[in-house]
């Protein structure tokens, strides 16, 4: 792999041991992936932050990062964490989880990330324009920046997106090359798969991801549904989630299919309401519920809104967290909505998501596929999976 002079200077540790660790780090996964060189990146966003998902290995490697006062080299946001930074004593969270997350959140700081706390960087001021390299570890952020904004990332892993925030720079192969970003497998959908609303980009999003695991589809008619930009999240989320789809092309919505022809294959997959249903019938394990979650991933203002009328003079019958960023939460409280929320009885919960939080053995529904991906075995839940307006139709008086 072809490094610079200032680069190899790095290697050899010519600037201290962290910078050292953090080019080895970089040009060891280069080299696995016949990397021909690193390039510049123009912003990262860490994963790895709930105690819950790092555990004190995780705390003691991010804490050791910081022994050298450095900074990140590019702006550089955060993934949820496992508690509200704030309201986590509400959420029922051990002092001792809390003692060992505000220690993970504070070397962050020290590093000079922004403790942005959420999977939705683009919704939240860091927004990759087309064509820009960056290195994002979140995978539905990872698929909606490459997918919907037209930036380049490969799937990094935790380690690897803060490495390339201190350097400001990331191995040079897979998504970042335009050769490797043209679809596999043309997807067509019938018009009687859609009688859902937005659970059902949850639903496609896993039927997609488990037949293709890590290829990249091209959704030649999706645009007739008229997806918002929050269902093309939940889509992209949920093709993450089950399978490892890290890019997708959807004529008419996404950036790169916007100008240049991205199909490698023509191979045809057809979708239709059965496989629909099959999915429906494979996310759903539970029929009793103890909380209802949304926000995964975190919500928009406009989810916020759509959830506060639906909840106008009603009283919930047991919990709800709407899950978002503290940007978001600022200006939903702001509108109201977050006081008509609370007052039917649910929460706004910033910073954290019913996945990485440490709840455990609840029954849970939620609109999100891939949090019905997700759930049972990282919470050990079992999950309803619908619509909101039927969940909340449900479970609300
Ligand atoms: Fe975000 Fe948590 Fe889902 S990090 S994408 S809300 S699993």
């Amino acid at each position: 792999m072809y490094l610079t002079k200032e680069e190899e200077k790095i290697l050899d540790g010519e600037y201290g041991e962290i910078l050292r660790r953090c080019m080895n780090l970089l040009v060891s996964l280069g080299e696995i992936y016949g990397a021909e060189k690193l390039i510049e990146i123009s912003s990262s966003q860490v994963s790895g932050v709930s105690y819950k998902t790092i555990g004190d290995y995780g705390l003691e490697f991010i804490e050791d990062l910081t022994k050298e006062n450095i900074k990140v080299k590019v702006p550089t946001t955060l993934n949820p964490a496992g508690m509200d930074l704030d309201r986590w004593r509400e959420m029922g969270i051990s002092e001792s989880f809390a003692e060992k997350q505000l220690r993970i959140i504070n070397a962050f700081r020290k590093l000079d990330i922004e403790i942005s706390c959420t999977c939705t960087p683009y919704l939240t001021g860091n927004v990759p324009r087309f064509g820009e390299h960056i290195s994002w570890a979140e995978s539905s952020a990872v698929s909606y920046a490459n997918s919907i904004l037209g930036a380049k990332t490969n799937r990094e892993g935790g380690p690897l997106a803060l490495a390339s925030a201190i350097i400001g720079k990331t191995p040079y192969y897979g998504y970042h090359l335009d050769e490797n970003r043209k679809a596999n497998y043309i997807i067509k959908i019938d018009k009687e798969a859609k009688f859902k609303e937005e659970s059902f980009y949850g639903a496609l999003g896993y039927v997609v991801g488990e037949m293709l695991k890590k290829d990249i589809p091209y959704f030649e008619d999706l645009y007739r549904f008229k997806p918002s930009i929050e269902e093309l999240k939940l889509l992209g989320a949920t093709m993450a989630a089950s399978g490892g789809i890290a890019l997708y092309h959807a004529k008419n919505l996404t950036a790169e299919a916007k100008v240049k022809d991205v199909i490698e294959n023509r191979e045809v997959i057809e979708i239709g309401k059965e496989e629909i249903m099959e999915a429906y019938d494979k996310l759903n394990s539970a029929d009793d519920i103890d909380l209802i979650t949304v926000g995964c991933p975190h919500c928009s203002l406009k989810e916020i809104k759509e959830i506060s009328y639906l909840l106008k003079n009603k009283k919930l019958k047991i919990d709800l967290w709407v899950c978002c960023s503290i940007h978001i939460k600022a200006i939903s409280d702001r509108m109201n909505y977050t006081d008509t929320i609370e007052k039917a009885g649910g929460k706004i919960i910033k910073d954290t998501c019913m996945v990485v939080s440490p709840i455990k053995n609840l029954n849970i529904a939620t609109n999100s596929g891939k949090a019905s991906v997700y759930l049972p075995s990282f919470c050990k839940s079992n999950v309803l999976f619908d619509d909101i307006k039927e969940i909340i139709k449900r479970y609300s008086e």
